[in-house]
């Protein structure tokens, strides 16, 4: 056999509303915890105003600071078609979570969770959108815990 079992997701995919603060970020924390494992790893938002924007400056910044690069990164909108391309969707709210689910397709059952599902011990419901709190610093806190949940699970 060449491969072993399959034991989780291998394509997950992060879900914000801009996609251009805390879904890239995720996507970039993410892609840093898990170097070197095969996965597929992407990002997207449920809006469509920042389609093709890198992902917002002073997020980028704050995930700078600590050794993210998110500067590669692009905006794009969430389509029906991530059902199909991704086995794992985690979105960054319930908002999100909200949006996701109405574009499911009959018959698909890709699981879709809360980030923060995976940092029970934050007491968190969801990753504050740094958009509008300007808190850049405490989402990538919260960010990174989830990540390092959701690693650990995989
Ligand atoms: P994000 O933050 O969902 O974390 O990317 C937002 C950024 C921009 C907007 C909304 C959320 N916006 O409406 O422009």
């Amino acid at each position: 056999m060449d491969h072993p079992p399959n034991p989780g997701p291998r394509a997950i995919l992060f879900v914000c509303l801009g996609n251009i603060c805390r879904s890239p970020a995720a996507e970039g924390v993410m892609r840093a915890m898990t170097g070197g494992r095969d996965l597929v790893l992407d990002s997207a938002g449920t809006g469509s105003w920042h389609v093709g924007e890198a992902p917002y400056p002073p997020m980028q910044e704050a995930a700078r600071a600590r050794g993210y690069d998110l500067s590669a990164l692009r905006a794009r909108q969430f389509t029906a078609r991530d059902f199909e391309e991704f086995d794992l969707i985690v979105a960054m709210d319930e908002d999100n979570l909200a949006g996701i689910e109405r574009l499911r397709p009959a018959e698909n059952d890709v699981p879709v969770v809360l980030f923060t599902d995976h940092a029970p011990e934050t007491g968190a419901r969801a990753v504050p959108d740094p958009y509008y709190t300007g808190d850049f610093d405490g989402a990538l806190d919260l960010i990174e815990a989830c990540a390092r949940g959701l690693a650990a699970r995989l």
